[in-house]
């Protein structure tokens, strides 16, 4: 590292739309069960956002809110990052309609297209700028309205995902802050999740329309099976430099995208997954970038993270891509 500032968290902020959709109103929708859906993913129910609700409105309200608990105005931040797999459109990116809704003019600000790893990738750009002394404070969004590209005739998608939003406001602190980030992809294969229509490969007509190509498309076994390694490695990646332990973690915030998979990857770092592991999917489902976002943020007003605890971030996603942060307290 080339200097010796310590940039860190100082303000978090979440949204979760009003909207309960449960396990039980799914089996009204596709051919499922409360039992299938529990047993397998460990998700009870999801949010999901009103039809004119965009991802920038729920972005908006999290960033509010993280500002808030940071004690600063929106003018007092340096950059904008929105991590979002669902923005309101192509272009202009949802980080510049959050910047003109937040009324900061002439702040920059950019999207970044990381899947469910975005809020790690989101805090490994932040923390490069303030430490370089380019930025003082960076908004970091990840914020997905994951309904919006469901397709909600594939069982084996529809029940997984939910909408909501968090945010980090990320500065220099005294104490503690990133010690370590690790970040990794595979291009190789972007096959197994995808949208695969409505880009410049494939532009939205009414053939793509027809065949339902504007929806997320997932190869959810074989996906599995890579999350559970990637996390587990990305896990000893950003720990084993710093010369950690599973014992020396007190809480693990993952994605949350299977309580299966976390379980499986608590148990090759050592770690008690009933302890040690924070969980929200139950109520949440898959939120992609928002939810380590809102895991996060969860977890602090929960009183699951104090002053001096070392916790990791841990996330996988379409890309591939995944990563994994330790942050002192
Ligand atoms: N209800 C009932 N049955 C179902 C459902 C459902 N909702 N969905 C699938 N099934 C059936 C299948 O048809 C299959 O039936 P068959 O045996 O008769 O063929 C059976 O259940 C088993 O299906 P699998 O796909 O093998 O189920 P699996 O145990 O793998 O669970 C799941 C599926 C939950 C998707 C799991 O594979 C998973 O969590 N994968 C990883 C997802 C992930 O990590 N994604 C990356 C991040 S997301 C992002 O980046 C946006």
């Amino acid at each position: 590292m080339y200097n010796d500032k310590k940039v860190g968290v100082i303000g978090l902020g979440k949204y979760l739309p009003e909207n309960r959709l449960t396990n039980k109103d799914l089996e009204k929708i596709v051919d499922t069960t409360d039992e299938w859906i529990r047993a397998r993913t460990g998700i009870k129910e999801r949010r999901i956002a009103g039809d004119g609700e965009a991802t920038s409105d729920m972005a908006v309200s999290a960033a509010k809110k993280a500002l808030e608990d940071a004690r600063l105005k929106p003018k007092d931040i340096d950059l904008i990052i929105v991590a979002t797999i669902t923005p309101d459109m192509f272009f202009p990116s949802t980080a510049c309609v959050v910047q003109n809704k937040l009324g900061v003019d002439h702040v920059p600000a950019l999207d970044i297209s990381v899947a469910c790893s975005g809020f790690i990738y989101g805090i490994a750009i932040a923390e490069q700028f303030i430490k370089s002394g380019r930025y003082k404070h960076v908004l970091l969004i990840a914020a997905e309205k994951m309904s919006s590209v469901t397709d909600w005739k594939d069982r084996a998608t529809c029940v997984l995902m939910g909408d909501g939003a968090g945010a980090a406001v990320l500065g220099e602190v005294k104490d503690g802050g990133i010690l370590s980030v690790y970040l990794g992809a595979d291009g190789s294969k972007g096959e197994l999740l995808k949208m695969p229509a409505g880009g410049s490969k494939l532009p939205a007509s009414v053939s793509t329309v027809e065949g339902r190509l504007h929806f997320l498309k997932m190869q959810g076994n074989e996906l599995f099976r890579h999350a559970v390694k990637i996390m587990a490695e990305a896990a000893l990646k950003a720990t084993e430099p710093l010369g950690l332990k599973g014992d020396d973690i007190s809480l693990v915030i993952p994605h949350q995208a299977n309580v299966r998979i976390l379980n499986a990857v608590a148990k090759r770092m050592g770690i008690d997954p009933a302890k040690k592991v924070y969980l929200n999917i139950d109520k949440y489902g898959n939120m992609s970038a928002a939810s380590s976002a809102v895991a996060l943020a969860e977890a602090v007003e929960e009183g699951r993270v104090k002053k001096g605890d070392i916790i990791l971030l841990d996330a996988f996603g379409a890309g591939l891509t995944w990563g994994a942060i330790v942050i002192k307290w």
